[in-house]
Order: C-alpha cells, then structure tokens, then sequence
C-alpha cells in the first residue's frame, strides 16, 4: 500500500512510525513532512494546505489511503477533494470538519442534543456581546469562532480584559475571518482529560485517556502553547468517569452528528474538564492531538493501519482498538521563547541509542545535519510498567540530546503522579 500522510509534526511522525508497524506498507510520503520525518517517509514539499497540489500528486503518485491530520486543511475540505477523485482518507469531510472549524456551531450542536458543556451565548454583534459582558460573572471565558492557531481563547478575569478581546477578535480582526463571531461562556474549573477516539460515523472506539500540559513553563505558569508534554493514561480518566463519558458525551456526539447529516469520520478529540457537577466537553477537535497522539500510539497494541481503513469503510465495530496497560510520556523539547520569538538553525545531536522514541516537530535537515526550525522541536516519549517509571525514563534520555537554546518543562506528569489520592476524592464527589 503507498500512503500520504499530510502534516508536518510531532503527531504525523508518530502517526508515520506506527503506520510503518503494518507489513502491507510499501511506502509512506510526508507532505510536507519536516527533516526529521525524512528518515521515515519521503517528504514532499506541498504544503498541508495546497489543495490542488495535494490531489495532483496523489493521483500522479498512485496513492491508495490519505491520513489528513492538521485541524486547517480537514476544515478546508482536502479530504472531500481527494474522495471526489478516489482516493480513500482517514479524515472528517469539510462538514463534518465543522465540529472544530466553528466553535458557534459545536456550541449549538452541544445544546440540542443535550450533550454536557459550559453554559454560552452566541455573537456575531460586537456592540451586543460588549453590552453582555457587563452582566456576566467572572472570569468569563472568551473564544473566536473559528480556527485561530490555538490561540482563540481568552480567559478574561476583569470586564475590561473580556471587552478587549472581544474588540481585538471581532473588530481588529487578530484571528481574520475566525472573529467574525465569539463564543463568551462560563468559566469552569476541574482537572482537564485529552480523550481521543476512532470512529467510523456509527460505531465510536476512544483510545486510551491524556493528560496535556499547555502552558509554557513549570507549574503550569507562562502562554499557552501548542503542549508542552503529555502523559498517558489520565490518572483522573477513572473507568466510571469513562463509561459516562462514552454514554453522555461521546455516543450522543456521534449521532447528533449523524442526525445533522454530518458523520463524523477519522479520530475526533474531545477535550473534557471534569466538574463538581459533572464532566463537560470543552472543546472538539476533529482530528489527533499534539502532543497527545505522541503518548496514545506507543501504548496502541492493535494495527493502526487496521482502524483507520476501519473508520473509512465504516466497519469500526468489526475490528479491535486495544491499548497496552502501561504508562508514557513525552517532554517536549522546544525553543527558548516559544511560543513567541525564538531563534533556530541550531543543529540537533541525538544519540544512536536511546530507550525512548524521538518524534521529530519543529526541525530540517541542512546538508547532513539535522537543525531546529521550529518552536517545538522534538517530542520524546518514553512507555513503561508505571507513570513514574516513563516520566523517569523520558527525563533521562532527554538530557542526552542537545541543541543550543533548547528549552522543556521539568515536571511532565508530576501533577498526575500526586493526584492519585486527590482522584479518588475528586471523583467520589463528582459521581
Ligand atoms: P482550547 O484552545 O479550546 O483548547 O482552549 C484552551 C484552554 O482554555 C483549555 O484547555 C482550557 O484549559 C481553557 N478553557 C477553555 N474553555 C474554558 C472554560 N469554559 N472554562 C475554563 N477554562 C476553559
Ligand atoms: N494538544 C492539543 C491539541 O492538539 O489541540
């Protein structure tokens, strides 16, 4: 089989390095793909993007599936451009996509079909979401419709603060067309869990729970990032949590879908926050998660290859999703500044051995040496029997590689380690 996986991170390394675990696999291309992925796939550069460009090759290059995994070119609609002229994808179609592509839609989704989330009012008026401000409590969360790079919530803790989003969203236009409408919703509080989860439109298989750590410096302080670690399983994702979780949030997700004539295919992420009064869905994504996916596929036993073409042909029930029952993490190594100004060019050294697997994000290759291009660089993931034993280990191999100005987080996974009893406590009172 010859596959093309379009992206060019962390996630569509580790999405590559598993695909290859399928002896059918004859070869993989990157498009674009980054120096890193160059040792696994052969990179192509066409941008995630370039849609004409995208079905051309494809064509031209006989390929038989296409894994579409950025949020952009899944709500652009690549792979309704790619299925129109043949080729099968794991991906979401265009309307489907929506479930990301517009937070007013997933939003409004969530409300009709009584799917659990933070109360809400819609706006495409700036003067009337400015007056509805004046009435809300506080903090009050703030979010651009569409897709803003992941940077299109605020948390507003003052009036002022909420009003100046608002105008820098939807009158400046910071995140373009994205701020034509705002979400402005309660502000909730509780331990977040990543659950990501295959479906085929009908049938719905969540992979094992993640715990990401968004901001960008220790104690969960500094921006926001894209990630900045993960650890897997979710120490807070207890097994009674999950269970309403697939009967609260995720079955009625996919029919809701399914009755608006919109079946969702591919992976779709539910990022959830688990509350006193219960778990609520924070946001969808239609598509894997990074840094998430870099700690769900190490742990995956069953054949990825397998599910995705499962997904595609709609016979998900037919087939296994099993996850090792032991811990991973992945620390990422990024540059100093991320996620504003940094500098690159600076070349990577990677021992030949390591007891953890280095997926490349942010890097070229620059005649044989590899050198950061990026804020996120690598993403390293170590799997053992326990959560502290994979924290230890990734901890470990990732002070044996360098790069100038390389910057992590020192305490991955130290708030899932401590929590433990806190769990028990927290979901006692929840359920
Ligand atoms: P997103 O960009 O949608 O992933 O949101 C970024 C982060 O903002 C989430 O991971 C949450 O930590 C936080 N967030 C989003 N919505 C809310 C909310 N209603 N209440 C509290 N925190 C929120
Ligand atoms: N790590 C969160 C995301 O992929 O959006």
């Amino acid at each position: 089989m010859i596959i093309m996986v379009i992206g060019s991170g962390g996630r569509e390394h580790a999405i590559i390095k598993k695909l290859w675990e399928n002896k059918k696999v004859k070869q993989i291309f990157a498009l674009p793909g980054n120096g890193g992925i160059a040792k696994d796939a052969i990179c192509v550069p066409i941008g995630a993007q370039d849609m004409e460009k995208i079905v051309e090759f494809a064509m031209q290059n006989k390929i038989d599936y296409a894994v579409v995994t950025p949020d952009n070119p899944l709500v652009l609609g690549v792979v309704d451009a790619l299925e129109e002229n043949g080729i099968p994808c794991f991906g979401p179609n265009k309307k489907a996509a929506m479930l990301e592509g517009s937070k007013v839609f997933s939003k409004n989704l969530m409300k009709k079909y009584g799917i659990p989330t933070a109360n809400y009012e819609t706006f495409t008026d700036m003067k009337s979401a400015l007056l509805y401000v004046d009435k809300v409590k506080l903090p009050v969360v703030i979010k651009a419709d569409g897709l803003a790079l992941g940077k299109g919530v605020i948390i507003a803790n003052t009036r002022d603060e909420a009003k100046d989003a608002i105008v820098s969203i939807m009158q400046d236009k910071v995140f373009g067309e994205s701020g034509n409408s705002v979400v402005i919703e309660e502000f909730l509080q509780g331990p977040e869990v990543s659950v990501l989860a295959f479906t085929d439109g009908k049938t719905i298989k969540p992979m094992i729970s993640v715990m990401d750590h968004k901001r960008a410096l220790d104690g969960d302080k500094g921006l926001n990032t894209g990630g900045m670690g993960t650890v897997a399983p979710n120490p807070y994702y207890t097994s009674e949590i999950a269970k309403k979780c697939t009967d609260e949030i995720f079955v009625p997700t996919i029919k809701a879908m399914q009755q608006e004539g919109r079946p969702f295919k591919g992976c779709l992420f539910f990022g959830l926050m688990i509350t006193k009064s219960g778990v609520k869905v924070i946001e969808y994504n239609c598509r894997f998660g990074d840094p998430e996916t870099q700690v769900v596929l190490p742990l995956l036993e069953s054949d990825l290859l397998e599910v995705m073409l499962a997904t595609t042909k709609g016979t998900l029930d037919k087939v296994d999703v099993k996850f090792s029952d032991k811990s991973a993490c992945c620390v990422v190594m990024a540059s100093k500044g991320y996620p504003q100004n940094y500098d690159t060019g600076y070349e990577i050294i990677i021992p030949a051995y390591l007891d953890a697997t280095v997926y490349v994000a942010g890097a070229k290759q620059d005649n044989d040496k590899l050198v950061t291009s990026g804020g996120r660089v690598l993403g390293v993931t170590a799997v053992s029997d326990t959560l502290e034993k994979a924290i230890e280990k990734a901890y470990r191999e990732v002070g044996k590689i360098n790069f100038e100005n390389a910057f992590y987080r020192n305490d991955i996974g130290n708030t899932a380690k401590k929590s433990i009893g806190e769990v028990i406590k927290w979901c006692t009172e929840y359920l």
